[in-house]
């Protein structure tokens, strides 16, 4: 006879215990979100704090009385107000990036180009899975590229050029498939092309111009979306595919000089509409320019 009375225990406390779970999962909920729109509002702090006093000025709406999303550059998402885009391009900010940066785990699109930046790019950008346009071209930064940047998976835009950045560039790049543009001419870099860049097939721009890259471009070759090539000022070395302009038939500009190439000039590239620099005394490509390279601009 007291068995139902057990299972209406049971039922009563079980219906607690999800109201109980519910209440609380409400609660995380609430939590999380206020907490992460304060971590995008303390990330920027950070950084503006990271940014030298008298270079900081412009960031002056950056302050507790303005709401976060109409701060200078700042551009928010319409429904959840996360932090989207930092957009700090050509305002001469001095100082160094700070690693909060990677605490705006909404970020899209972060351009800091043409700025003063110097010390190293931090690794906590890796954190920013959403990140597809990341500029920071012309400004000071240096050491290594970091291998974590291999992280932001979404990337399509990757602008490091016209920085003092060593060593190599990451065998882990080849992972980034999204990857449209990828720009890291005029820094330091050594080593050697990374084979593994030649799984970027949606690649359309490439520029390498004046590092100090070596060896020969075997992945190149794979990259059949590209449609500009910059490699001129580098230590490239080795021959040329007979193919070259026929396996990479969209290209249409071509920067090659001032490199090691060996061998013949292929013939298959008289169909690229602007070759540029191609044979110069620092390379040591002999055969006839064909024909059809009359209308081709050399410089
Ligand atoms: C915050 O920024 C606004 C806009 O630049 C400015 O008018 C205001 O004085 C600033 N407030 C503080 C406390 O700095
Ligand atoms: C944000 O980033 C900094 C530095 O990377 C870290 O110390 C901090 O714990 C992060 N989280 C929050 C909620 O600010
Ligand atoms: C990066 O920013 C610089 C300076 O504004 C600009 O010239 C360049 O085109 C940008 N790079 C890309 C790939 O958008
Ligand atoms: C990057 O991704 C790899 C593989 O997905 C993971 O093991 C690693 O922890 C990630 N690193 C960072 C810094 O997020
Ligand atoms: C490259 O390194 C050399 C030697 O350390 C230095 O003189 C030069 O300024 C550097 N160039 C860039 C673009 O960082
Ligand atoms: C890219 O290419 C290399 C070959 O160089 C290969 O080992 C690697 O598994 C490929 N995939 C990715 C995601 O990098
Ligand atoms: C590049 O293409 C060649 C065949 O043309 C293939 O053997 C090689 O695995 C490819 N490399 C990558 C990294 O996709
Ligand atoms: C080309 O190779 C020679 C000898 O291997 C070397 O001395 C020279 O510096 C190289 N030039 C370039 C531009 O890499
Ligand atoms: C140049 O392109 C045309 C048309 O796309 C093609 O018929 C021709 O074979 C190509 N020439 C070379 C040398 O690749």
């Amino acid at each position: 006879m007291g068995f139902p009375c057990i299972v209406m225990r049971l039922i009563l406390v079980s219906a607690l215990l999800v109201s109980v779970s519910l209440e609380h999962s409400d609660m995380v909920c609430a939590q999380t979100i206020r907490l992460t729109e304060e971590t995008d509002k303390q990330a920027l702090l950070e950084f503006k704090s990271q940014v030298s006093e008298t270079s900081r000025v412009v960031l002056g709406s950056w302050n507790d009385s303005l709401p976060l999303c109409s701060w200078t550059g700042v551009k928010c998402g319409l429904k959840h107000r996360r932090v989207t885009g930092v957009d700090l391009g050509g305002l001469k900010l001095t100082g160094v990036v700070s690693p909060f940066v990677g605490n705006l785990s909404f970020l899209r699109s972060l351009n800091l180009a043409d700025n003063f930046f110097r010390g190293a790019i931090p690794l906590e950008v890796g954190n920013l899975f959403w990140l597809q346009y990341l500029n920071m071209s012309n400004n000071f930064l240096g050491g290594m590229i970091p291998v974590v940047l291999s992280n932001c998976s979404s990337l399509s835009t990757l602008d490091l050029s016209s920085n003092h950045l060593e060593q190599g560039v990451p065998f882990e790049f080849g992972s980034l498939s999204k990857l449209v543009i990828l720009s890291l001419g005029r820094n330091n870099l050594t080593g050697k092309f990374p084979a593994s860049l030649g799984n970027l097939t949606s690649l359309q721009m490439l520029d390498f111009i004046y590092n100090q890259i070596e060896g020969e471009i075997p992945g190149v070759y794979n990259l059949s979306s590209l449609i500009f090539l910059s490699i001129t000022g580098n230590s490239f070395s080795g021959t040329l595919r007979p193919d070259f302009g026929s396996i990479l038939p969209n290209l249409q500009i071509l920067y090659m000089g001032i490199n090691n190439f060996t061998g013949t000039i292929p013939e298959t590239l008289s169909n690229i509409s602007n070759v540029r620099q191609l044979d110069n005394p620092s390379n040591h490509l002999t055969g006839k320019i064909p024909l059809s390279f009359g209308k081709l601009l050399f410089c």
